[in-house]
C-alpha cells in the first residue's frame, strides 16, 4: 500500500518551547489510524503541524505527503493537496453562513466554481445523513451551535471536501451517545465514498467501533512511545497510559 503521509523525525516548537521531539509516523493510503495519549502530550500540536498552522515552527525533520515534501508549505496549499483538520474547538464566524463557508472552502480546495444548485444538492444529502436540520445551512458558522452541532458541522465539512487525509481531533468529545453514532456514520460514509486516510485523535472507543482501525500510535510528552494494531486502543482504554510513560 502506498504511503500517503510520512513524518520523519519531526521536531516543532511554539513560543520557543519544543513541543514535539522527533515524531515518526506513517499512514498508508486508505488506512485508518488512531492517535492516543495523555492530556498535553502534543496530539493537537501534531495535528496543527501536519496542517501547517503557522503558530508552530518546525525545527527539524520533515513531512511528506503523497511523496512531496510539504514541510514548508502554507496551510492553504496543504488543504489544496487534500489535507483536512477538524478542530477540537471549532471556531465561530459571524457573518458567514455554514453553507457559504462550505461552498467557499470547496471552491478554494478544488479551484473550481461549483454551480449553486449542484452544491446545494450535495449539501442537503450530507446534512440528511448527519441528521442535521437543513435550516442550519443558513445560520452563521457555528454561532449559537451547541457542542454537538459544531462537531456535526465539522463532519459535514469532511463529507463536502472529501480530503485525501482527514485528521479528526477529538471530534467525538462532548457528544452524547446518539451524536457519536451520527458522527461515526459520517466518518464511515467518508471512508466508503473515498479512499481517504484517517488520523483519529480520541479517548473514546465508541467512535472507533464502526471503523476498521489499522494502526494505533501512542504519543506521550511529544514523542511516539508505542505503536500497535487496532487492538492497542482497547488495551490503553483498559489499562491507561502509565506503562508507556517513561519518567527520568
Ligand atoms: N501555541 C502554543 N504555544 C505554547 N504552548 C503550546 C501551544 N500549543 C500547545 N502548547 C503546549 O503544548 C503541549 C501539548 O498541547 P496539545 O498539543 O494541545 O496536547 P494534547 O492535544 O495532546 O492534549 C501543552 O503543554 C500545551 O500547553
Ligand atoms: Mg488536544
Amino acid at each position: 500500500m502506498s504511503e500517503l503521509l510520512k513524518i520523519n523525525g519531526l521536531t516543532a516548537s511554539a513560543e520557543e518551547k519544543e513541543l514535539l521531539h522527533g515524531v515518526e509516523l506513517t499512514i498508508g493510503e486508505g488506512e485508518t489510524h488512531v492517535l492516543m495519549g495523555p492530556n498535553g502530550a502534543g496530539k493537537s500540536t501534531l495535528g496543527s503541524v501536519i496542517m501547517g498552522n503557522p503558530e508552530y515552527k518546525v525545527t527539524d525533520g520533515s513531512i511528506l505527503f503523497d511523496g512531496n515534501d510539504i514541510t514548508a508549505l502554507s496551510a492553504d496549499k496543504r488543504a489544496k493537496l487534500g489535507i483536512f483538520l477538524s478542530f477540537q474547538n471549532p471556531i465561530e464566524i459571524p457573518g458567514i453562513t455554514l453553507s457559504e463557508f462550505l461552498r467557499n472552502a470547496l471552491e478554494q480546495v478544488t479551484g473550481k466554481h461549483l454551480k449553486l444548485w449542484d452544491f446545494k444538492k450535495k449539501l442537503k444529502a450530507a446534512m440528511e445523513l448527519l441528521e442535521m436540520d437543513t435550516s442550519y445551512a443558513d445560520r452563521d458558522l457555528n454561532v449559537g451551535f451547541s457542542g454537538g452541532e459544531k462537531k456535526k458541522a465539522e463532519i459535514l465539512q469532511l463529507l463536502i471536501l472529501e480530503p485525501k487525509l482527514a485528521i479528526l481531533d477529538e471530534t467525538d468529545s462532548g457528544l452524547d451517545v446518539d451524536a457519536v453514532k451520527t458522527v461515526s456514520k459520517g466518518i464511515e460514509e467518508y471512508r466508503s465514498r473515498t479512499n481517504g486516510s484517517l488520523l483519529v485523535i480520541t479517548h473514546n472507543t465508541k467512535i472507533l467501533e464502526a471503523l476498521n482501525v489499522d494502526k494505533t500510535h501512542i504519543l506521550a510528552a511529544g514523542t511516539v512511545v508505542a505503536e500497535g494494531s487496532g487492538e492497542l486502543v482497547n488495551e490503553v482504554i483498559e489499562n491507561g497510559f502509565e506503562k508507556y510513560i517513561v519518567r527520568e
